[in-house]
C-alpha cells in the first residue's frame, strides 16, 4: 500500500503548529478529527463566491449553493451506498439524528410497557433521547451487557430481544472501548425479530468504510466532524419507506408544500425534516470531507490506522501497572487506559505540557465507566495523519509523566 502519510499531513494546516513550543501530537480524533485545506478553503469559497440562501431563489448565487447542497447529499448518499439521496437527512450532528428519530418516529409508536433496547456501551447521546422517551411513554429501558474485553454479551442480547421490544438502538464502534461491534450480524437478529434498528455511526464513520444496505438498518447517523469536516452538520441515513412515514422534527421554512391558516401539508423527502436555513457551508465542507478520505480510500486509512493501534498497544502493555480497558479482538484506532490509581486528569495535563493532545474523563459514557469500575480514562485515538513517531513521542512523554507522579 502506498500510503502516503507525508503528503496527507501536509494537507492539515494545524499539524505544523506547536503547542507549548512542542510540536502538536493529535491524539484527540474520536473528539473531533482536524481538517484538510481543502475542507477548509471550500467553506471561505462559499462565502466568498457563492454565499446565498438555497431552494428559495431563481437568481444565480441561489441556484448555484441549492446545487452545492444538494450535490453534497448526494455525496453523503454514495459514501455510505445509501439507496437514494432521498435518505438523507442534514442535521447538526450524530445527537441530534438520535433525538429527531426519538421524536418524528418512535414517540408516537410507543406505549406503555415497551422496551427500548441499548447497549452498556453507548455514548450518552444514544442513552438520553430513549431514556426520556421511555419515562414520557411508561416504556423499559433495557441494556445489552458487555463482557470483561469490551465486546457486546450477543447471547444476552438474544435474550433480550422480545415482542415488548419495539427498537434497537447501538453503537458501530465505541467511542471509549474502540470495540467494532458485528453490526451486520446484531441487525439480522434484531430484524429476525421484527425490531427496527439505528446504528450510531459518529466512532464508525472514519475509521472504516459504512455501507447502508449491506448493514440492512433502518437509521445510521454520524457527524462531519469525526470525519475531517466541519463542527454543526451530520447525516441520518433513514430507509425510504420510514422516513416517508415520519412526523417532522421541527417545523418550519423549506419542509412545506402548502401552508394556509387551517392546514400545512409537508414536502415528502428530507427537506421535511430540514426546517429554517440550514448550515450550507457545513454541508459543502461535508462532502469536500468525504472526498478528500475516499481519495486516499477508506480501507486505506482503516490500514494505517490499525497498524497504530497494534504498534501502540504493544508499547503501552509494557509500563508497569497498565490497565487497557477495552481489549476486543475487532477494534478501531482508539485506546482508552488507567495506570495504576494515577488520575487520569493528571496524565492529560501532563501529556499536554509536552504537545500531546488526548482526552480525559468518562467520555461521556459513564455506565460504561461504572462497569469497568473506574471513573474515568485517558483516551488515546488515531487519525489517518498519525504516526508511529508520534506514538513513540507519545509513550516517552507517557513515561516521563509517570515518573512526575509516582
Ligand atoms: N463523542 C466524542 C468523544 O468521544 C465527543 O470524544
Amino acid at each position: 500500500m502506498n500510503y502516503d502519510i507525508k503528503k496527507y499531513r501536509s494537507d492539515f494546516p494545524i499539524l505544523s503548529r506547536e503547542v507549548y513550543g512542542k510540536p502538536l501530537v493529535y491524539f484527540d480524533n474520536g473528539a473531533t478529527t482536524q481538517k484538510p485545506k481543502s475542507v477548509i478553503d471550500s467553506i471561505s469559497d462559499y462565502y466568498s463566491r457563492y454565499n446565498s440562501n438555497i431552494h428559495r431563489g431563481v437568481h444565480h448565487l441561489s441556484q448555484k449553493a441549492s446545487f452545492a447542497y444538494e450535490n453534497a447529499r448526494a455525496t453523503v448518499q454514495k459514501h455510505i451506498n445509501a439507496n437514494s439521496a432521498n435518505e438523507i437527512i442534514f442535521t447538526r450532528g450524530t445527537t441530534e439524528s438520535i433525538n429527531l428519530v426519538a421524536y418524528s418516529f418512535l414517540r408516537n409508536r410507543l406505549t406503555p410497557g415497551d422496551e427500548i433496547l441499548i447497549t452498556e456501551m453507548e455514548h450518552h447521546s444514544n442513552i438520553l433521547p430513549w431514556q426520556s422517551l421511555c419515562e414520557e411513554k411508561g416504556a423499559v429501558l433495557r441494556i445489552v451487557p458487555v463482557n470483561d474485553n469490551g465486546e457486546l454479551e450477543i447471547a444476552s442480547l438474544q435474550k433480550l430481544l422480545s415482542p415488548k421490544t419495539k427498537f434497537f438502538a447501538f453503537t458501530h464502534v465505541s467511542n471509549t472501548l474502540g470495540t467494532i461491534n458485528q453490526a451486520k450480524e446484531i441487525i439480522e437478529l434484531a430484524h429476525a425479530a421484527n425490531i427496527t434498528v439505528l446504528v450510531d455511526g459518529a466512532q464508525a464513520i472514519p475509521h472504516m468504510q459504512v455501507d447502508v444496505q449491506d448493514l440492512n438498518c433502518d437509521f445510521y447517523c454520524f457527524s462531519a466532524h469525526k470525519i475531517y469536516g466541519p463542527t454543526g452538520i451530520g447525516a441520518l441515513y433513514v430507509k425510504e419507506d420510514i422516513l416517508n412515514d415520519m412526523i417532522p422534527y421541527q417545523t418550519g421554512g423549506g419542509t412545506i408544500k402548502t401552508v394556509s391558516f387551517e392546514k400545512t401539508v409537508y414536502v415528502d423527502g428530507p427537506l421535511k425534516f430540514e426546517a429554517g436555513t440550514p448550515n450550507i457551508e457545513g454541508a459543502i465542507g461535508f462532502a469536500k470531507a468525504l472526498d478528500y478520505v475516499n481519495e486516499i480510500g477508506m480501507e486505506n486509512i482503516a490500514m494505517h490506522e490499525h497498524k497504530l493501534l497494534v504498534y501502540a498497544t504493544e508499547k503501552m502493555k509494557a509500563i508497569p501497572a497498565m490497565r487497557i480497558i477495552g481489549t476486543a479482538k475487532e477494534k478501531a484506532g482508539v485506546i482508552s487506559f488507567v495506570v495504576g490509581k494515577i488520575h487520569p486528569f493528571d496524565l492529560g495535563t501532563i501529556l499536554d505540557q509536552q504537545g500531546i493532545a488526548v482526552r480525559t474523563g468518562h467520555h461521556c459514557t459513564q455506565p460504561l465507566m461504572e462497569r469497568f469500575g473506574v471513573p474515568g480514562t485517558v483516551r488515546v485515538s488515531f487519525g489517518l495523519y498519525n504516526t508511529k513517531e508520534e506514538v513513540d513521542l507519545f509513550i516517552m512523554a507517557l513515561e516521563k509523566a509517570l515518573k512526575m507522579l509516582s
